[in-house]
């Protein structure tokens, strides 16, 4: 299920968005050392790096800027690492081993964790205001300021956390998980979709309609399969502990629908976006390639 060219098109952009961030982060030896060591190991130590590979791909599909590309995979990426180190701690997921490694509160403690969380959210915003974006105008800036605060906050990742502390051990109905799921994970997926067309001058509303819903159906997708593996998989393979949900008893796709039931809709949701995409050419073949990826990956 995985085309040779998207091993290719990964290996560049993950390359692309590690020395990008190499660079933006403040080096390790900068005061306060050891909250820039804790960021650095919580942003720079492994990680598939999906949300920056779908900023790249949707910008490469509307030939977008790149020096923007990699401002704005760089922010998706560090929102996405704090909200790694926050969903560890033990006051939510009290989680030990992340991208094979001890979690970031494991290595460097709870106190610096929650600070570096903090300071990776606040990186984030900081580099879409403010590094060299090429050509990009400053209200697309702002615009996506905006996007990202939206999927990052209260209504999008941070309310999705909220809504995963309180279902613990309760069991919700397929619409309440999807909801749950869309917010949590599925959020920062698809503002990723649109931050990467953003930095497109051309992109039109229909083409921006049709990457929101490319976005949102690869976004409720890769929580489906990151449910179904956290029974399928092993730790070792998942470089995160397996079945910590039902240790933990949360609600999950496996558990209302069965794995064969979640494959199935994570199967669909995989169609639905490869449908929205009708509308371009071979130049969003790297979007088709990432959705096809989500359902199919191994960790
Ligand atoms: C894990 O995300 C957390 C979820 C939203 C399910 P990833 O599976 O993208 O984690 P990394 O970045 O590859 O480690
Ligand atoms: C994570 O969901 C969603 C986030 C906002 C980080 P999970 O709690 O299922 O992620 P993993 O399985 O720990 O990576
Ligand atoms: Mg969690
Ligand atoms: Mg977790
Ligand atoms: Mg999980």
């Amino acid at each position: 299920m995985q085309p040779p060219e998207l091993a290719a098109f990964a290996a560049e952009c993950k390359q692309r968005v590690e020395s990008a961030l190499t660079a933006f982060l403040p080096s390790p030896g900068t005061l306060p050392a050891d909250l820039h060591e804790a960021m650095r190991y919580a942003a720079l130590q492994g990680g598939k790096r999906v949300r920056p590979l779908l900023v790249y791909a949707a910008g490469g599909a509307l030939n977008a800027d790149p020096q923007a590309l990699d401002v704005a995979a760089s922010a998706v990426e560090c929102i996405h690492a704090y909200s790694l180190v926050h969903d560890d701690l033990p006051a939510m997921d009290n989680d030990d081993l992340r991208r094979g490694q001890p979690t970031c509160h494991r290595a460097f403690g709870e106190a610096l964790a929650v600070l570096a969380g903090d300071a990776l959210q606040s990186k984030a915003f900081h580099l879409l205001a403010h590094a060299p974006m090429g050509p990009l105008k400053p209200a697309t800036r702002l615009h996506m300021i905006e996007l990202l605060a939206l999927a990052a906050g209260s209504r999008g990742m941070a309310g999705g956390q909220a809504i995963d502390l309180a279902a613990v051990g309760r069991e919700l109905d397929i619409a309440e998980l999807e909801d749950m799921h869309i917010h949590k994970t599925g959020a920062l997926i698809r503002a990723s979709v649109l931050l990467g067309a953003l930095c497109a001058d051309s992109l039109d509303d229909a083409q921006r309609r049709a990457l929101d819903h490319y976005g949102k159906c690869i976004g409720l997708a890769f929580q489906v399969q990151d449910d179904i593996l956290d029974v399928t998989g092993s730790t070792e393979e998942l470089g995160k502990q397996a079945g910590a949900d039902r240790a933990l008893r949360k609600p999950t796709y496996p558990d209302l629908l069965g794995l064969a039931g979640a494959r199935e809709r994570a199967g669909e949701l995989h169609q639905r976006a490869i449908e929205s995409l009708a509308g371009f050419g071979a130049e969003a073949d790297p979007l088709r390639w990432l959705s096809a990826y989500i359902v199919a990956r191994t960790h």
